[in-house]
């Protein structure tokens, strides 16, 4: 009796919820359940009630070509995509609506707490994670060091450590008939840089060719520490790795190796000033600073500033030079005209004169579009987000409404078509060029180094460093590709090669 009651109840309760399943899936048949139908947009194809989650997770490795896919399944250059348990996205690749967010309506896009979280534990409250009074006072009191006069301060750095590279690293692996991993070396030079522009400090990587602690660290927690403690998987993976990885540093203690490095710095710093030693690096501008409550900067807020600057410029200009070693290996044709160009420039008793060889780069226009076609290509920050802290509409119609997040893929809108004409997935810096000159195009239309008032700062140190290396390597060396390396990229917060790059080099 009881056991027929629990039967016809259990049915009840498999009808009824069938009932609503189905009702359910009617209802959000072109997106996540619990989602705003749209109007006016064009849906991302997805499954009912899910949205495009799925396939999301499962293209996650090469969720850019999976931008590009939805985008190739409309001509709307907008889209929106709802996933379960995640605020809806609105995708697009509109050079008009890029403008809109990053410039004209910049007070109403806002780096969203759910992106920002994510990197709390490296970037702390510096300047990438900062949004109003927090995030205006970084990027005045930053953009101090930013010009001329330092820059070719800068360039004595650049070009020593270019010759300890060339001498300690490359040419050994030339005697010994050795390969070498150019992303991995060239990481250790923007590191070594950084460091010394940041906070006045040589790690001496490059000349004894190791990778320092704070190096190693650092590499940890920008590929694993967000994940690890701030999934609710990483988490419990970071809890239990004392005993699946025994031996092997937490992510909390590389933390911690990050932050003995800084804190030490800033009191030896402390130390030094007080001496009456004068300094020109990031550390001392910040240290000269007052925040946004009119207070000296403290410890931890100085560790987070110089640390994002370190951060911000090391990988993407590492990467960028490393993209671009590669696209030269598969374009002779622009290689050529690149070498040409240099030594039609660079004497060599210019390449051993820092601020005459400045001087000499900022006129070299080939150069200049080669690098940016390589970050048009492949941009080194290659997806992006914004939140909308209010209702708004877009240049293109789309109606945003307040918690929406806005995503952009400075991938996609390179590869598009519909952006840059029917050779867009070709590789040709002459349409940078443009009567002899260059031509660079609008950050909406390529927002490689983002736009409006949170443009990258560093945009053009990063264009002085990677060309003055760029110059310098190829006017010294060949590369050429070891076989059988799959050259692919890997998800990140930039744009890495996932098993990096494998070069034979020859004297040139
Ligand atoms: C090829 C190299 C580089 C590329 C492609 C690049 C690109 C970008 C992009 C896309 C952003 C916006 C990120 C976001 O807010 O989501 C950004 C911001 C920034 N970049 Fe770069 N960057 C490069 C090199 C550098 C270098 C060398 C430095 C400094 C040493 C630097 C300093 C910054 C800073 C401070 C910001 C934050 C600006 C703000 O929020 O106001 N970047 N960069
Ligand atoms: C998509 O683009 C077409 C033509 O550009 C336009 O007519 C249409 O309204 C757009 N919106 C949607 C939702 O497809
Ligand atoms: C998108 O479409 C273009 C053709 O317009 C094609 O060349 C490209 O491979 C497609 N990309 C993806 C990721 O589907
Ligand atoms: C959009 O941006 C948000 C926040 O950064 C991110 O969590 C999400 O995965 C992105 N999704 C897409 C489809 O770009
Ligand atoms: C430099 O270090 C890398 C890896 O740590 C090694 O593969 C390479 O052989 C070293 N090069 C020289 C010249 O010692
Ligand atoms: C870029 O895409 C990846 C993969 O979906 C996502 O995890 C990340 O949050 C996105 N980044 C931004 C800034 O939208
Ligand atoms: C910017 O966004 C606000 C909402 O915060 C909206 O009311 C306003 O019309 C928008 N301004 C422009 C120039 O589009």
């Amino acid at each position: 009796m009881s056991e027929n009651l629990t039967y016809s109840l259990t049915g009840v309760a498999t009808i009824t919820s069938a009932a609503i399943l189905g009702l359910l899936t009617l209802k959000y048949n072109d997106r996540a359940i619990f989602t705003e139908r749209r109007d006016n947009i064009h849906s991302a194809s997805g499954l009912p009630l899910f949205g495009i989650m799925f396939e999301q997770i499962a293209k996650k490795e090469r969720f850019l070509d999976f931008f590009i896919e939805k985008m190739n399944e409309t001509d709307n250059m907008t889209m929106y995509a709802s996933s379960l348990g995640l605020p809806p996205k609105i995708m697009t690749i509109d050079p008009r609506n890029v403008e809109h967010v990053l410039k004209d309506n910049f007070s109403n896009y806002v780096k969203s707490k759910r992106s920002t979280d994510l990197l709390n534990d490296l970037f702390g409250h510096g300047i990438f994670a900062a949004n109003g009074k927090q995030w205006y006072y970084q990027r005045k009191t930053a953009s101090v060091i930013f010009n001329t006069n330092n820059f070719r301060n800068f360039f004595t750095v650049f070009v020593k450590e270019l010759n300890v590279m060339s001498e300690r690293i490359i040419d050994k692996a030339i005697e010994r008939g050795e390969v070498i991993d150019f992303q991995s070396m060239i990481y250790k030079f923007t590191l070594e840089t950084f460091v010394y522009l940041g906070f006045g400090k040589q790690l001496n990587a490059l000349y004894n060719n190791v990778t320092v602690p704070f190096a190693t660290s650092f590499d940890a927690c920008q590929a694993n520490c967000f994940q690890r403690l701030v999934s609710p998987i990483g988490r419990l993976r970071e809890a239990l790795s004392p005993i699946l990885h025994p031996g092997e540093m937490t992510a909390k203690e590389h933390i911690q190796v990050i932050d003995d490095f800084a804190y030490n710095l800033i009191q030896e710093r402390k130390v030094q000033l007080a001496q009456g030693h004068k300094y020109k690096d990031l550390l001392s501008q910040f240290m000269a600073a007052r925040n946004p409550e009119g207070k000296e900067l403290g410890d931890t807020e100085l560790r987070d500033a110089v640390l994002n600057f370190i951060i911000a410029g090391r990988d993407t200009t590492a990467q960028t030079l490393t993209w671009t070693i590669y696209y030269l290996i598969m374009h002779p044709r622009v290689e050529a005209k690149l070498v040409s160009e240099i030594e039609k420039y660079i004497s060599d008793e210019i390449e051993q004169d820092p601020p005459a060889l400045y001087e000499m780069i900022k006129k070299m226009v080939y150069s200049h579009a080669v690098f940016y076609e390589v970050l048009r290509l492949e941009p080194v920050v290659p997806n992006s987000s914004k939140e909308a802290l209010e209702d708004d509409v877009l240049p293109d119609g789309t109606h945003v409404y307040k918690g929406d997040q806005i995503n952009w893929s400075s991938y996609a809108m390179g590869r598009s078509k519909k952006i840059w004409g029917n050779d867009a997935e070709s590789f040709y810096p002459e349409r940078w060029i443009q009567d002899g000159h260059l031509r660079r195009e609008s950050p909406s239309k390529w927002p490689a180094f983002h736009g409006g008032p949170r443009i990258c700062l560093g945009q053009n140190l990063a264009t002085l460093e990677g060309l003055v290396a760029l110059i310098i390597l190829l006017k010294r060396y060949k590369f050429s590709l070891v076989s059988n390396q799959e050259v692919v990229y890997t998800m990140s917060l930039t744009h890495p090669i996932k098993n990096g790059l494998k070069v034979f080099v020859e004297k040139r």
